[in-house]
């Protein structure tokens, strides 16, 4: 196979505000936050640069072809037709989670989902002052994560209003069947819950043959009480122009939404939405590439573990860039600051729902996930937490 895209190349990332290099100093390699270190694809940055020669960047409102763009990505990659009145564009999904606690729930009122799940699900509704309902994720007898419904309807309050879900499942990395999408559905309904769905990490499916359930688009309606919510910034590797959107069927939510988000969430930047059309027209034979490149880093990663450091458990997974790694057998106080004294910086699991684990980054070129885990491993082997082969 003929490689066009360079996902070998390191960018020099330094003195651009990288939040993700920033963190640390020179001797620590990054492997936390959802950034890539990958250029974008140049499908995406020619555009941005047609757009910069323009030298006008005044408030901007999506326009046709984005929106266009948006409506025949959701049409032909998800299989989801939706009426361009549905759709609110929004600086992240992030503030769009904060902004729907307060849109669709009270402060008597609470919110469920389950962990370990991407931390602004946890703190959203705590920063509105809502109760939060936590049901851990369990092992199927695949080893395969999966939701605990039993659970989830033991946990349950007569006053929870929304679930949060997270699908593909950030740091888990299940992509989930469409059975599962269809309890979950079924548990919202039943329960009369808003479904709040972060669908963000959709294309980032490694079997490119597997369709990814957009759940608005499964049972009956599901989508009258769904809150989607999606970007391409994960995939192209583009969260620093600020371009998501919602999709929100639903008139009346729809409507609910926009009072919450008005005078606060105000036009998009100009770049965000260049870089979302050209990344849905233009990018994908750049994400194909970049789902092999994963897949290898992610093979690789999952041999060295088994072959080198087989105390960390690593359930095998489908999707996204972020493995989920238990490190408990290590016996660490803190495993995050133990690899930082080895030069490689995790995200805690503590910050996900469970401090038994680590989340590793390896959306990054491959030689740099090889130095990453020999210093891992070095730092392991160094203070006698594992013992040497053989
Ligand atoms: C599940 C999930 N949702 C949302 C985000 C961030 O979204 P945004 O940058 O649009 O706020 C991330 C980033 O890692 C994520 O993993």
């Amino acid at each position: 196979m003929i490689n066009h895209y360079d996902f070998d190349k390191i960018p020099n990332r330094s003195g651009t505000g990288s939040l993700k290099w920033e963190r640390y100093s020179k001797n620590i390699l990054p492997m936390w936050v959802a950034d890539m270190d990958f250029e974008t694809a140049p499908e995406i940055t020619e555009a941005l640069k047609n757009r910069l020669s323009h030298k006008v960047f005044g408030y901007t409102i999506p326009y046709d072809s984005v929106i266009e763009a948006v409506l025949n990505y959701l049409k032909y990659s998800h299989n989801y037709a939706v009426k361009k009145e549905s759709l609110t564009f929004l600086p992240g999904l992030v503030p769009a989670i904060n902004l729907c606690c307060n849109a669709f729930s009270t402060e008597e009122e609470s919110v469920m989902t389950v962990t370990p799940v991407y931390p602004p699900f946890i703190t959203a509704p705590r920063f509105s002052g809502r109760e939060l309902i936590t049901v851990p994720l369990i092992l199927d007898s695949e080893n395969k994560w999966t939701f605990n419904i039993k659970g989830m309807e033991k946990a349950i309050k007569p006053n929870t209003k929304i679930f949060i879900l997270c699908n593909p499942h950030n740091p888990v990395g299940r992509a989930y069947t469409k059975l599962e999408i269809e309890k979950i559905s079924d548990f919202c309904q039943r329960y009369n819950l808003i479904l709040i769905s972060d669908e963000i990490h959709c294309d980032l499916i490694f079997d490119t043959s597997s369709k990814h359930t957009l759940v608005a688009g499964t049972e009956e309606g599901i989508a009258e009480r769904t809150i989607t919510l999606m970007s391409p910034s994960k995939t192209y590797n583009l969260p620093g122009l600020a371009c998501a959107y919602s999709i929100i069927e639903n008139p009346k939510l729809k409507l609910q939404f926009e009072k919450t988000i008005r005078g606060i969430i105000t036009e998009i930047n100009c770049f965000g939405y260049v870089g979302c059309e050209a990344a849905y027209r233009y990018g994908n034979s750049w994400r194909i590439e970049l789902l092999k490149y994963l897949e290898k880093n992610y093979l690789y990663l999952n041999n060295f573990l088994c072959k080198k450091i087989p105390e960390i458990e690593f359930i095998p997974m489908e999707a996204t860039y972020l493995a989920w790694l238990k490190v408990d057998r290590l016996n660490l106080n803190s495993p995050t600051q133990f690899f930082e004294k080895y030069g490689v910086g995790l995200s805690d699991g503590i910050d996900f729902g469970d401090q038994n684990y680590v989340r590793l980054n390896f959306g990054c070129p491959h030689s740099r996930l090889m130095e990453a885990l020999e210093r891992m491993h070095k730092g392991l082997l160094k203070e006698n937490v594992i013992g040497h082969e053989g």
